[in-house]
């Protein structure tokens, strides 16, 4: 479904962080272990490392911190702690439960499984909670894919990788960063892209390539339909970090300049839920959105689930924030 967010109690982003595993796994490194090249990878992905490491909750905790010291929050400030990620450490307890502790949280704590749409799915969820009441939401997207890929198997391995993004969200009495959102699944799809109990993640490459494109797209038209806007309203895409073809193709048929794309994925490979809060940050470290400007997340994935929202990127929301964080 679509939706626009006008009348409801609206958030702002105050802070982000990231965290990636020290390893560098480049693509020589698997040239080494199965039959393909460093030639192949770049053409066809536009992959040229990734991260491999840590586990979903210590590259959460990492990531959660920053974004919370950026914000400038303490841990008993959160209300909430939203975990989007596809690879748990455990099946249960939910591995937010161990970031909610190790942070010094103490506040309510869930995981949200929207594989690479997981993200967004994530941020929007947070947003309903601050609706609801709620002040200041940790939203964290982490993925620790290399647990689920076969490493001999050539299809897969030169995509996946580690990775975590966080952002906190806070509550703002007037406005909202929110403008519209987009959220989807399609059942029907998931034996594209799949991942077992206890099994390695399975997938169409090209069934799940042309699917992406056109899920992408959709989404974005839906999102930009509801906030009233044009893709000329965009300055800064940031997509699922999947594929550059995938990106290139979807904005191609959005009518969005490549440049306009926030892109990681040459040294983070597909990080799954952390791909987009990886690409955000990136943006927003190099001053790539100017103020007033807007913000497209556009996701795809297992499920196969789509996500978009649009933000308008506003410091003056953001000051009021930590206005009324001090009344
Ligand atoms: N190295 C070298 N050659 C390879 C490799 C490899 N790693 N993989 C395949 N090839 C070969 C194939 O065997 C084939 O050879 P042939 O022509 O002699 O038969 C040729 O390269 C082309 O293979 P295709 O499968 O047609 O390659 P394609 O251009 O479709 O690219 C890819 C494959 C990169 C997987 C692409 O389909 C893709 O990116 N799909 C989307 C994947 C994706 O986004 N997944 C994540 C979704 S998000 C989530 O929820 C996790």
């Amino acid at each position: 479904m679509t939706a626009t967010t006008a009348g409801v109690r609206g958030g702002v982003i105050t802070g982000w962080g990231v965290a990636v595993p020290e390893r560098v796994v480049t693509n020589r490194d698997l040239e080494a272990t199965m039959d393909t090249s460093d030639e192949w990878i770049r053409e066809r992905t536009g992959i040229h490392e990734r991260r491999v490491g840590g586990s979903t909750a210590s590259l959460s905790v990492e990531s959660g911190r920053a974004a919370m010291d950026m914000a400038g929050v303490d841990p008993a400030d959160i209300d909430g702690l939203v975990l989007a990620t596809t690879t748990p450490d455990r099946t249960v307890p939910a591995t937010s439960s161990t970031v909610q502790h190790e942070l010094g949280l103490t506040c309510g704590a869930f995981d949200v499984n929207a594989a690479c749409s997981g993200f967004v799915y994530a941020l929007v969820q947070a947003h309903g909670m601050i609706a609801l009441g709620a002040n200041r939401v940790l939203v964290i997207g982490t993925d620790t894919l290399s647990r689920i890929t076969d490493w001999q198997d050539r299809n897969t391995a030169i995509l996946f990788a580690d990775g975590s993004g966080a952002v906190v969200l806070e509550a703002v009495e007037h406005g909202n960063q929110l403008l519209s959102w987009h959220l989807d699944a399609d059942g029907a799809a998931e034996d594209h892209l799949y991942c077992d109990v206890g099994g390695t993640i399975q997938m169409d490459g090209k069934e799940v390539f042309r699917r992406a494109v056109r899920i992408m797209v959709d989404s974005a038209n839906g999102t930009l339909e509801d906030a009233g806007l044009t893709a000329d309203d965009i300055a800064l895409v940031v997509p699922h970090q999947a594929n550059t073809r995938i990106i290139t193709a979807a904005l191609d048929r959005l009518g969005i300049e490549h440049e306009r794309a926030a892109v990681v994925l040459h040294r983070t490979g597909n990080t799954s839920s952390a791909s987009v809060p990886l690409a955000l940050a990136d943006a927003l470290d190099h001053g790539r959105v100017p103020d007033g400007d807007h913000i497209l997340f556009v996701g795809f994935g297992a499920g196969m689930t789509a996500a978009a929202a649009i933000i308008r990127w506003s410091p003056e929301l953001a000051t009021a924030a930590g206005e009324s964080e001090s009344t």
